[in-house]
């Protein structure tokens, strides 16, 4: 048997500021009943005083720890998807790192938004298919309510705060990661952007004034190629497996609408207690939302020795990909 890579431990952690619907309803011009039907989502946490990307993604890594039983620094590698991170230097990951101590460990963050986990987990999965012994923490983390324009009815009501993770080692038993697909579309980027507070424009009044430091989405367009990739990716990994949908136990897909995770099941043919749902609970959570979904799902015991799970993402870049495993 050929070295593969499994999840021997999951764990999540939410910020303490619930806002609901209702609240948001004073803050810009919509309605629970709007959000609900249009996405699925009812309420969602965000940061509160003292929170941070790397505090969240420190508490998640630690209950997935935790249930792996795996010592800090028994760590090779820390890697988190993020496209919120506390500062651009140090990264999340080297944040994390410290706050673990797992002094063994290499760190570093990894810019494939939504997808971030699926793309981080693709990358643990190659180092262990070398070495089975590795202990690799896979996290995603985002505050994306500090991109958020808390004016702009169309985006703000989408998204939350979070993190996810899982620990991965190796086996020799025929279980594990069995596939990864990853893909990217720059050329759409932007449909789904953040333009301003990177290095190609500097902080100006004016850049501010447009906008800039927020996340910008053309929503329609996205939801069109966002159903299309993500059938199409899965479909690509139900093929690579010789699985018929049929045979799939569990399907989690990134959280980002409801109408989206409604469309991508029906045009698979699975049931709906084979589609793992969080969305109204946490709202879009990017590269959280797979890891927080995973956690969940594991920790209620949807997840049981054999279970055939699929993992797709979409976001913005546009990334996008699957991850085919038996559990
Ligand atoms: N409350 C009330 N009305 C609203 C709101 C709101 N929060 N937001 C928009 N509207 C209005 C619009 O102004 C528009 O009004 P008009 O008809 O008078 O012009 C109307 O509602 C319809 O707006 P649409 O944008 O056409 O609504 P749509 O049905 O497309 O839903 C949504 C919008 C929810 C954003 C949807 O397009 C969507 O989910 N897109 C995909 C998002 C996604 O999947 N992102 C994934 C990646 S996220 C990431 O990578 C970080």
């Amino acid at each position: 048997m050929p070295n593969r890579a499994i999840i021997i431990g999951t764990g999540s952690a939410l910020p303490s500021r619930l806002l609901t619907n209702r609240d948001l309803e004073a803050m810009v011009e919509t309605s629970d009943e709007w959000i609900k039907t249009r996405t699925g989502i009812e309420q969602r946490y965000i940061v509160g005083e003292g929170e941070t990307n790397s505090f969240l993604a420190t508490r998640a890594a630690k209950n997935a720890l935790e249930m792996a039983g795996v010592r800090p620094q028994e760590l090779d590698l820390i890697i988190v998807g993020t496209l919120t991170p506390d500062t651009p230097m140090p990264s999340v990951a080297c944040l994390v790192q410290k706050e673990l101590g797992a002094k063994k460990a290499g760190a570093f963050d990894l810019s494939a938004t939504c997808s971030g986990f699926i793309y981080g987990l693709s990358i643990a999965d190659k180092f262990i298919r070398d070495n089975r012994k590795m202990k690799i923490l896979v996290i995603g983390s985002e505050v994306l309510s500090r991109r958020v324009n808390w004016t702009d009815r169309t985006t703000c009501v989408l998204f939350g705060d979070g993190a996810g993770a899982a620990v991965v080692t190796g086996t020799k038993e025929d279980r594990g990661i069995l596939s990864t697909h990853l893909h990217a579309d720059g050329a759409l980027g932007d449909l789904l952007t953040i333009k301003g507070l990177g290095t190609a424009h500097p902080v100006t009044m004016e850049m501010l004034e447009l906008g800039w430091q927020y996340i910008q989405m053309q929503g329609r367009e996205v939801f069109k190629h966002a159903v299309k990739a993500l059938e199409s990716v899965a479909w690509e990994a139900l093929n690579a497996n010789g699985w018929t949908t049929d045979q799939v136990d569990l399907l989690i897909a990134h959280q980002a609408n409801m109408r989206i995770l409604d469309f991508l099941r029906e045009k698979l043919g699975l049931t709906k207690d084979k589609v793992f749902i969080n969305i109204h609970k946490y709202g879009n959570t990017s590269a959280a939302s797979i890891p927080i979904a995973l956690d969940e799902a594991n920790r209620s015991r949807l997840l049981l020795p054999g279970s055939k799970l699929l993992m797709v993402a979409f976001g913005g870049g546009f990334t996008w990909g699957s991850l085919a495993m038996r559990w």
